[in-house]
């Protein structure tokens, strides 16, 4: 079974703890968390206090994503703060391998993410050591934007390969998905999909998560 992975960046932040506990009852899986510094991405969001915050609220498996520059500096301060995975661009100034072995060592799993314009090849030497390798679906900075298909053939390539060589790494897809293409990423080769305004836009968080699963049973 896939696993949905609703973005906060569309829930309600003066309520977190009750919108995190919304997608809970309705059997979403990772909670994601989107972080921008307003330089990797020109938008702020939130930063590690927050994850710190969310952590006490829940047990639910946090998915950080870190669209920021630097990660090398922050990186401590996002695993004290109890992330479950921290997902970092390859394209940030900072992002090393070395990082990927940190996040290892203090028993965390590690993600790296491309964006629409980064070839997916860039991936595929840290295959082996990643947990979670990212696909932008939308430029990284805002949620509510369109799909891009320049994510299917990268989706499809990370499939081949990491089944190729039997890793165990998962594809997650990020941005503009929705109940109308939710199973065509789906048959791309997704594992996890990131859905933020499809889950907390709509009104009825618990329909649009019945919705999204019965859009994509397999
Ligand atoms: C975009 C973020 C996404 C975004 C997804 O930079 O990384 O996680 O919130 O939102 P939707 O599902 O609305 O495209
Ligand atoms: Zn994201």
């Amino acid at each position: 079974m896939w696993k949905l992975a609703p973005s906060i960046l569309s829930a309600d932040f003066a309520n977190l703890e009750r919108d995190i506990a919304k997608i809970r009852d309705a059997g979403a899986d990772y909670v994601h968390v989107d972080v921008m510094d307003g330089h990797f991405v020109p938008n702020l969001t939130i930063g590690a206090p927050v994850v710190k915050a969310l952590r006490r609220a829940t047990d639910m498996t946090l998915d950080v994503h870190l669209m920021i520059e630097r990660p090398d500096r922050y990186l401590d301060d996002f695993l004290k703060a109890g992330s479950d995975i921290i997902t970092m661009h390859i394209e940030a100034p900072g992002f090393s391998e070395e990082l990927i072995d940190r996040i290892h060592a203090a028993g965390k799993r590690a993600g790296v993410s491309v964006k629409p314009g980064t070839p997916v090849e860039a991936l595929y030497p840290l295959l082996d050591k990643l947990d979670l390798a990212l696909v932008m679906s939308v430029e990284p900075g805002f949620g509510g934007q369109s799909y891009m298909p320049v994510a299917d053939d990268k989706m499809r390539a990370l499939r081949r390969v990491i089944d190729e060589q039997g890793l165990s790494c998962e594809v997650e897809v990020d941005g503009g998905v929705g109940q109308a293409n939710i199973a065509y990423v789906r048959s791309c080769g997704a594992d996890v999909i990131v859905a933020g305004s499809a889950v907390y836009g709509k009104g009825d968080v618990a329909a649009a998560v019945a919705g999204l699963r019965a859009a994509a049973p397999v």
